[in-house]
C-alpha cells in the first residue's frame, strides 16, 4: 500500500513509522511511505504556507495554493486514485472499522493541518474524509497520521507474524470486543500467579476463559461496545459467569473507570 501525507513536518511522519512492525513493513515494501511539504510548493522568499484568518481571532490558517500544488505533486508521484483523508478535532472518530476499510485501500493520502487550521475552500474542494483520534486536541494532524499509518499498516498481508496476529487484537475478534489479559514468565510472582487455566493445555477451556475476558472486560469497561442482546447463548453465561466472579471477588485486575473518566 502507498500513503502520501501532506506536512509541514515530513521528518516526523518518516521518524515515527521507522520502529517495530511499521518499520519492518516498509523495509519489506509492504507500505510505502511518503510525506510532502506544502512549504516546498510555497511562492516567495519567504515560502509561506499560512495567513491570518478573515474575519479576525487567534492563530494562522493553511493557505489553499501551496497546498494545492503540494497535493498535485503526490497525486502525480503515484499511480492510481487516492482519497484524501484530513486529520482534524472535528472529523468522525477513528474506529478499527474504518482502520480495515482504509487499509484495504492500494493508496491513501493524508492531509495534517497546523495553526487553526486549513482554508475551508480547500477542505471543501479535495478532502473526501475527516477523521478524528479522539476528542482532544492536538497542535497538529502528524500525531493523528502516525496513528492511522501505524493501525492500517498492522492490517496488511505479512506485516505481523503469526505470534503477532491482527486477529486477536481488541476490536478484532467476533463482536469486536476488548483483548482479554496475557500472562508469561514467572508463572508465581510477588504479584500474583498466572491463572491456572492458561497452564492447563486444555485448548478448549483456554479459549473460552479468554472469551470470557474478553466479554467481561468489554462490559465492565466499554459497555457502550457490548450488544448483549446480540451475544450468543454461550457468550451469555459466560458473561454471566464472570459477573458472578466479580461479585465473588474474584476478578479484573484493574480499576475500572467510573462513568465520569475517575477511577
Ligand atoms: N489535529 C488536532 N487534533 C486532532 C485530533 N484529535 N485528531 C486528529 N487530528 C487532530
Amino acid at each position: 500500500m502507498r500513503i502520501d501525507v501532506l506536512t509541514l513536518f515530513p521528518d516526523f511522519i518518516d521518524q515515527s513509522a521507522s520502529f517495530g512492525v511499521v518499520g519492518r513493513a516498509r523495509e519489506r515494501g509492504l507500505l510505502q511511505l511518503h510525506g510532502w511539504n506544502p512549504r516546498d510548493y510555497a511562492q516567495g522568499n519567504y515560502r509561506r504556507v499560512d495567513d491570518r484568518p478573515f474575519g479576525g481571532g487567534p492563530g494562522m490558517v493553511m493557505l489553499i495554493e501551496p497546498l494545492r500544488a503540494c497535493l498535485a505533486a503526490a497525486r502525480a508521484a503515484g499511480a492510481g486514485p487516492a482519497p484524501l483523508v484530513y486529520l482534524t478535532p472535528q472529523g468522525r472518530p477513528l474506529t478499527q472499522a474504518k482502520v480495515r476499510e482504509l487499509a484495504a485501500l492500494p493508496r491513501l493520502m493524508l492531509l495534517c493541518g497546523r495553526y487553526e487550521g486549513v482554508d475551508e475552500r480547500f477542505i471543501q474542494a479535495e478532502v473526501d474524509e475527516e477523521i478524528s483520534i479522539g476528542d482532544y486536541v492536538l497542535s497538529g494532524g502528524e500525531l493523528g497520521a502516525a496513528v492511522l499509518v501505524d493501525a492500517i499498516t498492522r492490517l496488511q498481508d505479512g506485516a505481523l507474524g503469526d505470534a503477532e496476529s491482527a486477529a486477536q487484537d481488541s476490536f478484532e475478534g467476533e463482536g469486536g470486543l476488548l483483548d482479554c489479559p496475557h500472562y508469561s514468565h514467572p508463572v508465581q510472582h510477588d504479584w500474583g500467579e498466572v491463572p491456572a487455566v492458561l497452564r492447563s493445555g486444555n485448548h478448549a477451556a483456554i479459549a473460552r476463559w479468554r472469551r470470557q475476558q474478553s466479554l467481561g472486560r468489554t462490559w465492565l469497561r466499554r459497555p457502550e461496545l457490548l450488544d448483549e442482546d446480540a451475544l450468543s447463548k454461550a457468550d451469555r453465561k459466560l458473561l454471566a459467569a464472570f459477573r458472578e466472579d466479580l461479585a465473588a471477588g474474584v476478578g479484573d485486575p484493574l480499576p475500572t473507570p467510573g462513568e465520569d473518566g475517575t477511577t
